[in-house]
């Protein structure tokens, strides 16, 4: 691809300026729901230096609604590219846009320009956009394309160790109720093989759509039918996840809606749910929190926990202990 000129690229930006600040006239319309904003992305000083583009938002998102269709990559002179992978991780309240093909096979050009645009649907549409948890959809007076040119930089893999850093914390914060013998609802999450027969790919009871996969019809405000417990390779299908995150214990801390969006700040640790965001999501998660009593996960462990799930859930067939 030719080099860019750079007059395209202030043009590009001074229209995103201009995005962010037009309300379009649409300000007077009623929300009856809380939109959703654009907090972040990993974009710096508007180049793209990791292999996915990652955007994060304020308010918790419902699943099925980050799809490709939702987020379009295209090319400076409009042209759509092949459709991204998306992956969702719930705990970052984060999207990756990622390659569509194999490793060694191109996908962006390095120092091509491309733009993300996030759909917003037509007025009074039930679906299509990235919506949150309550169907809030991306607010229109937000900015919502991010144009970006690809520079490829080595990044440093932040590596979660399973035994390190997931299982430690499963054991002490959960075992008492969901151990070996007996666990509550047939949940084990004290072992590597513990994890592998109760977890791995097994529908959670409270989101199993009846008596066939031994559990109860589900409420009609389930997050999603038929969530495994944990779905290797996507936190965002890991209902473990859900139960886990509801219980995550506080940070002082209150999520700052940027504009344009900025870049990625606290060490990539993203922000605890508001508690609004965390009745919307409860409302959709049958049961309570986990644990229902005592110190809940960490945001550290929590991000463990979604990073291992994201990387493929790999178990070791056991940890070392000290005896
Ligand atoms: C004091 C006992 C107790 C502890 C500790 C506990 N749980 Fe639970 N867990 C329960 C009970 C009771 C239920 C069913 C009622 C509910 O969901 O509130 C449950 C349900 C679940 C479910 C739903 C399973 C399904 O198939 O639908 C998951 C997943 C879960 N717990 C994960 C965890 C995790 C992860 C932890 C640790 C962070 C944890 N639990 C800690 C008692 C416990």
């Amino acid at each position: 691809m030719p080099a860019i000129p750079r007059t395209s690229f202030v043009l590009v930006a001074g229209f995103l300026l201009f995005a962010c600040e037009d309300t379009g006239g649409l300000s007077a319309v009623p929300q009856t729901l809380d939109p959703v904003h654009v907090t972040g992305t990993n974009l710096v000083d508007g180049e793209l230096r990791e292999p996915e583009l990652r955007v994060r938002f304020d308010r918790p998102l419902l699943p099925i609604s980050v799809l490709r269709q939702s987020l379009v990559v295209v090319t400076n002179d409009n042209r759509s590219v092949e459709p991204p992978v998306v992956r969702y991780d719930p705990v970052l309240r984060e999207i990756a846009v990622a390659s569509p093909f194999p490793p060694g096979k191109e996908w962006l050009t390095e120092g091509g320009y491309y733009r993300l645009v996030l759909g917003v649907p037509e007025q009074g549409a039930t679906v299509g956009g990235v919506r949150a948890v309550d169907g809030g959809t991306l607010a229109r007076n937000a900015t919502r394309t991010f144009g970006f040119v690809v520079r490829t930089a080595p990044t440093p893999t932040t590596a979660t160790d399973y035994c390190r850093d997931v299982q430690p914390w499963l054991t002490a914060r959960c075992g008492s109720c969901h151990g070996a013998s007996d666990g509550v609802l047939g949940l084990d999450v004290t072992s590597p093989t513990g994890l592998q027969r109760t977890a791995i790919g097994v529908v959670a009871r409270q989101t199993a759509k009846g008596p066939t996969v031994g559990g109860t019809e589900p409420s009609a405000l389930v997050l999603a039918q038929d969530l495994p417990r944990i779905a290797p390779g996507d936190p965002s299908r890991s209902y473990l996840i859900y139960k886990a995150f509801l219980g995550e214990q506080p940070r002082s801390a209150s999520v700052s809606v940027g504009c344009p969006a900025t870049p990625f700040s606290e060490a990539e640790r993203g922000e605890p749910l508001a508690d609004g965001d965390r009745s919307a999501l409860a409302d959709h998660i049958p049961g309570g929190a986990m644990p229902p009593t005592g110190p809940g996960a960490t945001r550290d462990e929590l991000l463990h926990l979604s990073r291992w799930i994201a990387a493929g859930a790999v178990l070791p067939s056991s940890c070392a202990t000290c005896r």
